[in-house]
């Protein structure tokens, strides 16, 4: 069936629902050059405006999924469950998350990005590993999957293509936040890809998406529910993400940290996540009763990782590498340290050449921010809280500003309320 594109502008612009065939046209009319980029765009301002229905949502999700190639998994020997996160500043968990998960004869199929803005990507991380490969070939990613349980890798092209070219058009129309659009862009290449269960980790405060908690609980319900009518067994988590997860910021500085917590250490903000996430899988994998911390502290997490990195061509051995030049940032008083906001700490890490302005840029594999100090620490003055790392000094001022604000200390006593890293369970 065809329809009018300014028919359908005009029915969601008037806030009426849009019908199942209008969905089904609108998106594969425009994933083949059908419906023009400020048609599409005036479309997405509407959904943007006057929201969509659970039934046009998932409507909306399906017709994705259907503009590219559906993945599956059946033929592996092990269930498989996946994670994805909203995004935040620190947020490294996939990467001890995956082989943890693994251990326990759990495929993890993490299907990740890189990292455009102030939050950080899986596969930049990854690549300060000398050696280390993100492109796979479904074949090379199947066999991997098999054999050491976990990959890490970047997604094919073929998954819900109309996505891509949407959400590139979302990016400078000023609709990413659409909570169907974020949900439905999400959600259509986790289920393309096929997983068994999926755990969603849903961020919220500043240095993530969502602000605030009842647009985060919005969102999570609702990928939740497109997950589970999709037949996928899926849960999410809000986490905090007014503070950055653990104390680095930047792809080799996480790698390390990373590697860390999969010798048995390492922050306990990360540990504890990493933990609660890899039981959400195992449990909708079916294996709920698994001792997840016990594969931290014996070395199984660390020797299955060791086994991902190099089935993907690099050496978990190897010397990470580190920036040319550091600066510290100092206490300015004795006191508390009230703040330490995530948002400011992630573009500090940016703009140190941890992240890319534009898709095409490289990032410094040694670049980021070093924690020393969290909220509730007390501390003296010019006690270091921060190290800023990069091979470009000429950023450390531009770094500096964005820390303006982001970092208080309050008088002696203070005490302050950290919210739980786990602010809620959906599912
Ligand atoms: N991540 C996605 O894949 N899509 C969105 O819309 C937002 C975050």
């Amino acid at each position: 069936m065809s329809f009018d594109a300014v028919e359908v502008i005009v029915a969601k612009r008037d806030g009426h629902r849009l019908s199942d065939a209008q969905i089904d046209w609108v998106i594969d009319a425009y994933t083949h050059g059908g419906v023009a980029e400020e048609q599409m765009s005036a479309l997405t301002m509407a959904i943007l405006l006057n929201g969509m229905d659970r039934a046009e949502i998932a409507r909306w999700t399906a017709a994705m999924i259907a503009s590219g190639e559906r993945m599956s998994f059946s033929h592996l020997s092990r269930p498989t469950a996946d994670k994805h996160s909203t995004g935040g500043v620190g947020d490294k968990i996939t990467l001890p998350l995956a082989p943890l998960v693994a251990v326990f004869g759990v495929a993890v199929p993490q299907l990740s990005g890189r990292g455009l803005g102030h939050t950080g990507g899986t596969l930049d991380k990854l690549e300060s590993i000398p050696g280390w490969r993100a492109a796979l070939s479904n074949d090379e990613m199947m066999a991997q999957l098999e054999d050491v349980g976990a990959v890490i890798c970047q997604a094919g092209s073929g998954l819900a293509p109309a996505d891509r070219k949407l959400y590139a058009l979302r990016d400078v129309t000023g609709t990413v936040e659409a909570i169907p659009l974020i949900a439905s862009s999400i959600m259509s290449k986790k289920i393309a890809e096929g997983t068994g269960a999926l755990v969603l980790d849903v961020k919220v405060g500043s240095g993530a998406f969502m602000k605030d908690l009842a647009r985060a609980t919005e969102l999570a319900r609702t990928m939740v529910e497109l997950g589970t009518d999709a037949g996928v067994n899926t849960v999410a988590l809000l986490t905090d993400m007014d503070v950055p997860l653990g104390l680095t910021a930047g792809n080799a500085l996480e790698v390390r940290e990373s590697v860390e917590v999969l010798a048995g250490g390492g922050p306990a903000d990360v540990v504890e996540l990493t933990v609660a996430l890899a039981r959400e899988m195992l449990a909708g994998a079916g294996r709920p009763d698994e001792d997840v911390a016990a594969a931290l502290s014996d070395g199984r997490a660390m020797d299955a990782w060791n086994r991902m990195i190099a089935a993907q061509g690099g050496d978990p051995s190897a010397e990470l590498p580190v920036a040319k030049e550091t600066e510290q940032v100092l206490a300015e008083a004795d006191g508390v340290l009230t703040t330490l906001d995530a948002y400011a700490v992630g573009i500090a890490a940016w703009r140190l050449g941890a992240g890319r302005a534009r898709k095409e840029d490289p990032v410094q594999a040694g670049a980021g921010v070093e924690i020393h100090a969290r909220p509730g620490d007390v501390v003296r003055a010019g006690q270091p809280l921060l190290t800023l790392h990069t091979d470009t000094p000429e950023r450390f001022g531009r770094a500096r500003e964005a820390l303006a604000g982001g970092l208080v200390v309050g008088p002696a006593g203070t005490v302050v309320a950290n919210r739980p890293l786990v602010i809620d369970r959906i599912g």
